[in-house]
Order: structure tokens, then C-alpha cells, then sequence
């Protein structure tokens, strides 16, 4: 037997009684005479004591021989400690070891398994599972096994079943490209990865399962951000005879039971939105609604008084910092730059200030006399000691713009408090987007996602006015879960696939499959996709997904621990009918 106990449980309960516990030696302070060593796994630290007074030379010996990170098995008596540690749950008691095995030796670790380690990102990654060892990384892997569990309970206890869908299959358009394999029993033909289960969820409800969930790897080959990886989970979902509002109720109710019972926070009912609105009032479709900052058009206001840049701007809109105005010139204009950065790519900003005397000035006054500049601060309901900036420029640029402005100083003024939780419901979203670049629309959603039925003759006079029943939800600026009120009728499905391009032996070729499962009667459906990763990390506390997941890619999408993607050898190349170009 390796051990009676972990390393997180012994107490003064269990004081002389004969233990035997194995784990990994975390310190060791030798003082000569004696010598402590931290034993630690996955349940706590536990104290050993060696010492010239009651143990024997030899052991006293091996112990010092040891090193960090050894794998050790001790067996020894529970005693008392006489200095205790009131911080850890095993810190009244010590373990006076009488006899040690070594069952594994270990080099000295890249990096120290503490909680705050030396050790960089790239050389945790490479060595991941010692990073693993640490209590803030261990933690979150348990965080999100619980977050799962309680998923899984929930949607159960809601009859959803869940079932597995296939990881080689063929693509599915949700935006992203997709990553391939090749069928070496099919030379020159490719199985897609899921880029979500999408249409096997939905031939589930054609297959009468009514309800359905899946805790799902999905696969996107997307250039990476802190909420992004290449491979990710998703909590995908999808019911059958339901409109948009049930789907609605039933995920609104999973978010705020997770809510409470992870994060003690009662939300109520979440605010609902259209995608309008949120462009309109935070340029994003994805706004933290933690705080203010809402934005303001004024073009009326501006327009007129000789300021070419406003003069010929589509839209002249801005935000109110509160409490701001006593930003130096130095400030502003680091502002400034931050906002003309190629990322952001803003050609200026105009700023006013609600000076703390009454008084207002702005980077403008050429154009604007105090009453003008008046007129603006009150329509912004500013109030002395505030400060105002203006962007301007096409409508949908400016707003982005504005928007990133808005996130950068909500971030530098302490607005996005991570411990404070924020969801609303994005709806009525365009059901289709004009891409310049290809020029023809593409679905905003996916394919499948249904308009709106009032909307529906839109899709033959004024294609990209119709609005879709289409859904996100949002947290704290995030988008976590997504979906929509799918088509089930055969002839609106092939409409779509002809507006977005498709000739109808590429509609065939790709969905045949689906469409020929709706001439055998499909009911309605809607469902909806929650990301998993982002979810787990934010109700944590935090936005970067990656630490959330066990073994995660790199910003160039690489595995650098176990060094993938990789080249393959020739024989195998030759199998799969493959030629490499280099
Ligand atoms: P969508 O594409 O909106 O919808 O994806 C659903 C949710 O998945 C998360 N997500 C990601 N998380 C981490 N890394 C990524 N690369 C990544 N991409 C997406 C987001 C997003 O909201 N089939 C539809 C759902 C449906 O219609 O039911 C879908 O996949 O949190």
C-alpha cells in the first residue's frame, strides 16, 4: 500500500497514529541535527521531521539525500507540531518519519513548483506537466472538472441526454478554416474536425432526441488570442420543438445557477439587448456592461462650425470618462497614440474637458466656443471634472474604435472588477453580412440559423436588412455561448445556401446530407453553444482561457511540449497519397 492517507488530511485527530503517505518532496530544510521535509500532492503538504534524537543515523542519511521533487514514501508516527502553520489544514502536525523509500529520483526542475514560480510561459508550457504540480494551475483543472460536473447535472437533471458525435467528418462552415486529415483508405480525400457539431446536433433532433447536450472538442484553424484556442470545448446544445425564448429561459437558468453556486452571485434576470442597441450604445456586439461609458452621438452638434474632420465624418460619436478632467496633456496624448496604434487604427480623437471650476476646453477650441462645447458636455449629462473624447469616421470603424478606447480605459481605471459578473442576451442579429472582399454575404451566425419570420421576405427584396433569431450571450465583455432557431424547412435552407453563394450542386455536395434528412419530417429546432473554456475562466476570475485547459497550444498554435504539428516521414506521407511542398 503506497499510503492510509493524502497529503491534506492528517490532523490533530490522528495524532500517534502510524501513517504511511507518499507524494513529492516540495522543501527540504536541513539544519544538520534536523531536517523538515514539505511532502505534497494533489490533497495538501504534510510535514516530515527527521532528527539525531529519534531517528537513526542512516535515515537521517537518506534524508538528505533527497531532492526536490522526489518521489517518496514515508512511514512514521503523527506528532505534534511545537511551531504550527495555521495557514495550511495539516499545519498543527508533523510526521516523525521511521522509515523512507525513494520511488523515483528527480533532476532538479526547470522551474520552482511554487505558487509563484520563476519560470516563463514557454518554459512552463514545454514542461507542462510540472506546471501542472503548482496549486494555482492544479486548482484550475478541478475548477473546470467541477464547473463540468455541475453542467452535466444540470442539463440531466433537465432530461437533456448527452450524446457523442463524430470528430472525422466533413466540414462544417461556422466561419473558421478548418483542419483537415487525410483518409489514406480514400487517396486524396479529407475529413474535416469539427468545427462544432453543428448538423449532427441538429439530425439528432431529426432523430428524435429531443434534447440534446455535449461537453465537445471543437476545432477552429484561427488565429489565436487569449480567449481563443485551436482546439476548445464547447457545452453544445440543441432542443427540439422550442422557439428562441425557450432556449433562452433554460440556458439563462444554467448560467445563474452556475453563477450562484460558483461565484455566490445573484444576477436576477438578465438584460436582453438587440445587436442595434449594443453597436449603438457600446460599438460591440459583446459589451461589459459593468460599467458606463455608453457612447454618444453628436454629429448634429458638431457638424456646421468649420472642423473639416467632423464636417465630413459619417458619424462623430464619444464617451464621458468620469472624474477624468485632470488628465495631463501627457496623458491624453499617450491616449491618443494608444488609439492611433495599427490595431486599433484611429486617425485622432478629439477631447473636451468639464474643467473642476465650471470652465470647458477641449483640443478644439478653434472650431467650438465655450457655449458650443457646453451644448456638447450636456448631452453627454457630464458633469464638472470630467472628460470627454470624440472619435469620427465611417459608422461601423468609429464605433469599433470607440469601443476599444472604451475597454482600454474601463481596464486602466479599475472598471472590470473580475470578481463582479455582468451576462446579458445579444439578440436579433443580422442574419447575413456583406464581405467585401468576396463579395457576397456571409451567414453571421451559420448556414442553418433561421430569420426572423417577419423578415423572411427581406431574404428576396433587401437580403441583408433581415434580421435572424440568432442569440449570444455575454459576459463581462465576453462572448460565451452563442446559437439560434435553426431552418427545418428544406425550401428556406436551399434559399440560404443560394444567398450565400452556393450553386446548387455545391449546396449537395456539401449538406445533401441535411437536406435530405429534412424531407423526412424535421421538427422545429433551436439550440445554442456555450464556450466552456471561456466560461470556466471567467467565473474564475479571469480571461485567459488557456489556463483552464490541461495541455494548451501556443500563440502560434503550437504543442511545444510534445512539439506538434510536426513533419511526418515519407513512408507515411506515401500512404496517405500526400506530397509536401516545401
Ligand atoms: P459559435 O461559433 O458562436 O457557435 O461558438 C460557440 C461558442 O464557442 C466559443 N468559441 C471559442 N472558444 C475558444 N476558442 C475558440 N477558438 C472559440 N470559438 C468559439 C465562444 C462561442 O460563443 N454551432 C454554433 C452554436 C449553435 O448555433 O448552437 C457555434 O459553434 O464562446
Amino acid at each position: 500500500m503506497f499510503r492510509t492517507h493524502t497529503n491534506g488530511e492528517l490532523s490533530l485527530q490522528n495524532i500517534n497514529e502510524k501513517v504511511t503517505l507518499s507524494g513529492w518532496v516540495q522543501t527540504i530544510r536541513d539544519k544538520g541535527f534536523m531536517i523538515w521535509i514539505d511532502l505534497r500532492d494533489r490533497y495538501g503538504i504534510t510535514q516530515l521531521v527527521f532528527d539525531e534524537d529519534r531517528s537513526s543515523a542512516a535515515l537521517l542519511e537518506s534524508a538528505k539525500k533527497l531532492g526536490r521533487e522526489f518521489v517518496i514514501q514515508v512511514e512514521g508516527k503523527v506528532i505534534e507540531r511545537t511551531s504550527k502553520n495555521p495557514k495550511i489544514p495539516t499545519g498543527d502536525i508533523e510526521i516523525l518519519v521511521e522509515k523512507l523509500t525513494v520511488l523515483n529520483e528527480s533532476q532538479l526542475p526547470p522551474f520552482t513548483i511554487e505558487d509563484e514560480t520563476d519560470g516563463g510561459e514557454e518554459l512552463r508550457m514545454k514542461y507542462r506537466y510540472l506546471d501542472i504540480r503548482r496549486n494555482p494551475v492544479r486548482d484550475k483543472l478541478i475548477f473546470r472538472h467541477k464547473m463540468a460536473q455541475k453542467v452535466r447535472n444540470y442539463l440531466s437533471e433537465k432530461d437533456f441526454i448527452e450524446v457523442e458525435t463524430p470528430v472525422l467528418i466533413k466540414s462544417t462552415p461556422e466561419g473558421a478554416r478548418d483542419f483537415v486529415v487525410p483518409s489514406r483508405m480514400n487517396p486524396g480525400q479529407f475529413y474535416a474536425l469539427p468545427q462544432s457539431p453543428q448538423t449532427f446536433k441538429q439530425l439528432l433532433m431529426i432523430g428524435g432526441m429531443d434534447r440534446y447536450f455535449q461537453i465537445v472538442k471543437c476545432f477552429r484553424d484561427e488565429d489565436l488570442r487569449a480567449d481563443r484556442q485551436p482546439e476548445f470545448t464547447q457545452i453544445d446544445c440543441e432542443m427540439a420543438f422550442v422557439e428562441q425564448e425557450d432556449v433562452l429561459e433554460i440556458f439563462e437558468g444554467m448560467t445563474a445557477a452556475l453563477l450562484k453556486e460558483i461565484t455566490g452571485t445573484d444576477v436576477g434576470k438578465f438584460p436582453r439587448m438587440t445587436y442595434v442597441e449594443a453597436m449603438k450604445t457600446y460599438g460591440n456586439d459583446k459589451p461589459d456592461i459593468r460599467f458606463g461609458m455608453e457612447f454618444v452621438e453628436v454629429s448634429d452638434l458638431v457638424k456646421g462650425k468649420d472642423f473639416k474632420i467632423f464636417d465630413e465624418a459619417e458619424l462623430v460619436v464619444g464617451i464621458n470618462v468620469e472624474g477624468c478632467a485632470d488628465y495631463t496633456r501627457k496623458q491624453i496624448d499617450e491616449l491618443i497614440d494608444w488609439v492611433k496604434r495599427p490595431q486599433i487604427g484611429a486617425s485622432g480623437m478629439v477631447w473636451i474637458k468639464f474643467q473642476a471650476d465650471g470652465t470647458v476646453t477641449s483640443s478644439v477650441n478653434k472650431f467650438y466656443n465655450e457655449e458650443d462645447l457646453k451644448n456638447i458636455t450636456e448631452k453627454f449629462g457630464a458633469k464638472a471634472g470630467d472628460l470627454i473624447f470624440l472619435m469620427s469616421g465611417t459608422e461601423n470603424k468609429v464605433r469599433t474604435q470607440l469601443s476599444a478606447l472604451r475597454m482600454e480605459l474601463g481596464n486602466r481605471l479599475g472598471l472590470r472588477n473580475p470578481k463582479e459578473f455582468a451576462p446579458l442576451w445579444v439578440v436579433d442579429f443580422p442574419l447575413l453580412e456583406w464581405d467585401e472582399e468576396s463579395g457576397r454575404y456571409h451567414a453571421m451566425h451559420h448556414p442553418f440559423t433561421s430569420p426572423k419570420p417577419e423578415d423572411t421576405p427581406l431574404l428576396e427584396t433587401d437580403p441583408g436588412k433581415a434580421r435572424a433569431n440568432a442569440y449570444d450571450l455575454v459576459l463581462n465583455g465576453n462572448e460565451i455561448g452563442g446559437g439560434s432557431v435553426r431552418i427545418f424547412d428544406r425550401e428556406l435552407q436551399s434559399r440560404m445556401f443560394d444567398l450565400l453563394g452556393f450553386t446548387k450542386e455545391e449546396a449537395e455536395a456539401q449538406f445533401g446530407f441535411l437536406m435530405n434528412a429534412f424531407k423526412y419530417g424535421a421538427p422545429p429546432h433551436a439550440g445554442l453553444a456555450f464556450g466552456f473554456d471561456r466560461l470556466v475562466a471567467i467565473l474564475d476570475g479571469n480571461e485567459v482561457i488557456r489556463d483552464y485547459i490541461a495541455f494548451p497550444k501556443n500563440n502560434s498554435g503550437r504543442d511545444v511540449m510534445i512539439d506538434a504539428p510536426s513533419h511526418i516521414a515519407q513512408e507515411q506521407l506515401n500512404e496517405l497519397s500526400l506530397e509536401v511542398r516545401e
